[in-house]
């Protein structure tokens, strides 16, 4: 898959079946802070999909879009990283990190 970190740099990773896309940034040192590990109390984890491939996986569950609701820099195909799970579908996903969640973090 390949991950666009928050200066636009394309990142080719490996990721492992069974993974979320959270801790395949984190397994590859991306700046992804994901403050709640994966239970969906935050929105730090919040990435965006490549239009193309947002249709094809899994749609949000309402607990995801009520979190996402308040993510910073929100788009129509925005997802928490800690909520996709890689499948075997997903050869080839495109998903990018908004560059602006770090920052706003600070304030
Ligand atoms: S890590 Fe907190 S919602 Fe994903």
């Amino acid at each position: 898959m390949t991950f666009i970190d928050g200066a636009g740099t394309p990142h080719d990773l490996n990721a492992p079946v069974g993974h979320s896309l959270l801790q395949v940034a984190w397994d590859n040192g991306l700046d992804v802070e994901g403050a709640c590990e994966g239970a969906m109390a935050c929105s730090t984890c919040h990435v965006i999909v490549d239009s193309d491939w947002f249709a094809r996986l899994d749609p949000p569950s309402e607990d995801e879009e009520d979190m996402l609701d308040l993510a910073p820099m929100l788009k129509s195909t925005s997802r928490l990283g800690c909520q996709i799970i890689v499948t075997e579908a997903m050869e080839g996903l495109i998903v990018s990190l908004p560059g602006a969640t770090r920052n706003l973090m600070l304030g």
